[in-house]
């Protein structure tokens, strides 16, 4: 049985309930989200060679400290850095530290700044120089299959609407779909209900409403889709691997479909690679 809260009375923590947002709400998020694109527009010209993650990081923690936000991921679950940085194979919740991103890695960077009580979660790849032709497809695919996620969302359809059309994109491109990891509520709480796979069929998942706010965050890889993480307790890779990809958005449903609220400001949804006619 799926639960429906109105936001403003429900406890602030995940109860399995899904929270249902108001006007003001998206506003909140709205200005929360767009600090985050901010962040990860000024990351697309410090992200070369030579530069370590460990510099990312402080220009996340920094650039949230000069505009009155926090990183969500700080001392989260006893993780300790600004950001997550995720290089080639890594999958996701890569650490920042000090070794140099080298000329032809793709890195993903994810970044959730707290603004009055609002998250931000967003995350872009990001291409290190020049990189190989099929690092690019997997760029382009990855991002393919978040927008495509994304069109599916609207009231009255399923959750499993954005995964079967992030699969079938997927798989139609000879990529596999991470299975570990999925999209969630997002809001008042870092993660909250409902989980949002990101592959399945569109008669899965519970009814989306107006108000609902949920992250899509898919990881495409070229190989298999298995990981594994590291003794490090975060850090997930490919077993076999292979490159991985991923890009997030935040999102709240609107009356007729929804709202990108982490969409980039400088026109940098996809860094690094030739503008889309979109
Ligand atoms: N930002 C990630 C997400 O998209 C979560 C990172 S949690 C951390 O949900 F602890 F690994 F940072
Ligand atoms: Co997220
Ligand atoms: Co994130």
């Amino acid at each position: 049985m799926v639960n429906y809260i109105e936001a403003v009375s429900a406890p602030l923590k995940n109860t399995g309930a899904i929270r249902l947002y108001t006007a003001d709400d998206f506003a909140g998020m709205r200005k929360a989200c767009l600090l985050t694109a901010r962040c990860l527009d000024e990351l697309a010209a410090i992200v070369q060679p030579g530069v370590t993650t460990n510099a990312i990081d402080r220009f996340v923690f920094e650039f949230g400290m000069d505009h009155g936000a926090l990183p969500a991921t700080l001392n989260y679950r006893g993780y300790t850095k600004s950001s997550c940085t995720s290089i080639n194979h890594v999958v996701c919740h890569g650490i920042p530290d000090d070794k140099p991103l080298r000329e032809g890695d793709i890195v993903n960077i994810d970044v959730t700044y707290i603004l009055d009580g609002w998250h931000g979660d967003s995350s872009r790849m990001y291409p290190v120089g020049v990189i190989k032709r099929a690092s690019e497809r997997l760029l382009e695919v990855t991002y393919e299959c978040l927008m495509r996620g994304i069109e599916a969302v609207r009231p009255g359809a399923r959750t499993g609407a954005i995964g079967e059309a992030i699969q079938t994109y997927a798989e139609a491109e000879r990529c596999s779909v991470v299975r570990d990891f999925c999209g969630h509520g997002v809001g008042r709480l870092f993660h909250d209900s409902p989980n949002i796979l990101h592959y399945g069929r569109a008669d899965e998942g519970p009814e989306m409403k107006e108000g609902m706010i949920f992250t899509i965050e898919p990881m495409i890889n070229l190989g298999k889709p298995h990981v594994k993480v590291l003794s490090d307790g975060w850090t997930a890779v490919t077993r076999d691997r292979s490159p991985s990809a991923q890009y997030e958005h935040a999102i709240g449903v609107t009356a007729t479909g929804c709202e990108i609220f982490t969409l980039s400001p400088g026109g940098f949804d996809r860094p690094g690679l030739p503008p889309l006619s979109r």
